[in-house]
């Protein structure tokens, strides 16, 4: 029986193929670790877990795990591929429309007393059916944003690392920055990706653009997005993520023709529950001597 601390509450059964192990909330003793994205799991931090052996972590992404410094110390590390593209890309789609219509400046109004009835001029946003709708990162939740896409009668391009073989690629990032109406990020946070929309790309948008951020908050300079905002350089914004979460910028809070959530892509019971249980399933195939096909890192497990 090996220990495996949780580091936060899972949904009921997702801990089910850990049956036989015992689950702790605390202590540095432990085999196996199932985190959270708001845990980091620097060098030092891994260093206090001495006889960790595998590090799971509920989520897709993994910018909050130091990878390198896992293997170096013989930890695998698996996070949760693949359950959660359909759940994230259906809320992308959904910010794509709030922002392009103006979703969150008609509930205000409303809210606040500012509605005063149907005006022809007012609340005007831009058409969602037609536009031209600019992909970044054509991994599985960009791929299937694309698919909802089609179903609005959108043309959709993209732009990846590497040339797709896919219709509708652009290999130049600026390029397609600027074509779009659209621009929707899907890629992970890396050393390449940090603010990859930056002052300079936001002056390359059309000033009747719309920006979505459902990947990572630092993929985007939010001080130039706010700037973009306030000048009327950029339409609107729907945002899911931010740069140091949980603090929103101030000047995006209060920021124009701007919808915002609080990180919730994957929020739904059904598929944060597949992702728990796909991390402790890791971790369970881990212990068991298996290789999972989560694990990010298996070359530590094919020396051990
Ligand atoms: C992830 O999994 O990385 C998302 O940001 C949260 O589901």
């Amino acid at each position: 029986m090996a220990r495996v601390l949780i580091t936060s509450e899972l949904p009921p059964s997702a801990t089910d193929p850990l049956a036989g192990h015992e689950l702790v909330r605390q202590g540095t003793d432990v085999d196996a670790i199932v985190c959270q994205l708001t845990d980091r799991f620097d060098a030092a931090t891994l260093g206090r877990y001495p006889e960790l052996r595998v590090l799971a972590t509920v989520s897709v992404g993994y910018d909050h795990i130091d990878v390198d410094a896992a293997t170096a110390g013989g930890v695998a590390v698996c996070n949760t591929p693949g359950v959660l593209d359909e759940t994230t890309a259906d809320l992308a789609f959904g910010l794509i429309i709030a922002a392009s219509r103006l979703f969150a400046v008609g509930e205000a109004d409303l809210r606040g007393g500012r509605w005063t009835g149907f005006g022809l001029l007012d609340r005007l946003g831009r058409d969602v059916h037609g536009a031209t709708l600019g992909i970044v990162g054509y991994g599985r939740i960009g791929r299937a944003v694309a698919r909802r896409a089609t179903g609005f009668g959108m043309t959709v391009l993209h732009h990846g690392r590497r040339p797709t073989g896919a219709p509708g690629f652009v290999d130049d990032l600026d390029e397609l920055v600027a074509r779009v109406d659209v621009l929707s990020l899907h890629v992970p946070l890396t050393d390449e990706t940090r603010h990859l929309v930056d002052r300079r790309r936001l002056a390359l948008m059309k000033p009747t653009a719309v920006l979505v951020n459902t990947s990572r908050g630092p993929v985007v300079d939010e001080e130039a997005v706010a700037d973009a905002l306030e000048t009327g350089r950029l339409f609107a914004a729907g945002l899911d993520v931010y740069e140091r979460e949980p603090a929103v910028h101030p000047r995006l809070l209060a920021a124009p023709r701007t919808v915002l959530l609080p990180h919730m892509g994957s929020a739904s019971v059904a598929t944060r529950t597949a992702m728990a249980r796909l991390a402790c399933d890791g971790v369970r195939a881990v212990l068991a001597g298996e290789i999972p096909a989560n694990c990010l890192n298996p070359s530590v497990l094919n020396t051990k």
